[in-house]
């Protein structure tokens, strides 16, 4: 379901629904721009990203190519950001009793040609991530042709494509959909993360 803005009420109604939400103008061009030159200053400290977390993390060209770097949630310049998605999780936890108490995030930048296959974000019988979030940072340029569409498969056999327009905000199940990126023709930037349970 496509939500505007960030409404919170709205965004619960469509995970309680559908299980997924694209949130479009989550965040406001200035505040998207804000994001977009923080990632830019620190794109040196990214590394490949990897599969699976920790112990037995292994980089894995054919499945992902993307580079990302973890973000420490008490980073002052990026409060404004954190005071939104902290909100998100408020209301995550008074309407639907999901019990989150923590969120991980991670700034991720796909060169030309990056993607990511088709996978699900809880790997594991122990994976406590509950409720996925990818916020868009791309350029208000950004076309279709661009490429770099978030191909979500819903549970009737039926996917939807959702464009990386700055600002949008998808959020969804991270236990229920298969999803995969498309190849980006140019760089692709967001601010990706997962609400856990501990
Ligand atoms: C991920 C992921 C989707 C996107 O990082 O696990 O699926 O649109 N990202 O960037
Ligand atoms: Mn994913």
């Amino acid at each position: 379901m496509i939500v505007n803005g960030p409404d919170f009420p709205a965004m619960i109604d469509a995970l309680a629904s559908d299980g997924w939400a694209e949130v479009r103008g989550f965040l406001s061009a200035d505040e998207v721009a804000q994001l977009a030159a923080i990632s830019a200053r620190r794109r040196n400290d990214f590394h490949r990203a990897g599969i699976g977390r920790a112990t037995g993390q292994t980089v894995s060209d054919d499945i992902r190519r993307d580079d990302v770097l973890w973000v420490d949630n008490l980073d002052p310049e990026l409060a404004f950001v954190m005071q939104r998605f902290a909100g998100y999780q408020q209301q995550l936890n008074r309407e639907l009793y999901l019990g989150l108490n923590e969120l991980e995030l991670h700034f991720a930048a796909y060169p030309p040609g990056g993607f990511y296959q088709r996978h699900l974000d809880q790997h594991r019988q122990q994976d406590t991530r509950v409720v996925t979030v990818v916020l868009y940072l791309n350029p208000p340029d950004w076309q279709e042709s661009d490429g770099g569409q978030l191909r979500i498969y819903l549970d009737d056999g039926r996917q939807v494509d959702v464009q990386p327009a700055g600002g949008t905000l998808v959020t969804f199940l991270s236990n229920r959909f298969e999803h995969e990126v498309i190849p980006a023709q140019r760089e692709r930037l967001s601010l990706t993360g997962w609400y856990r349970r501990r």
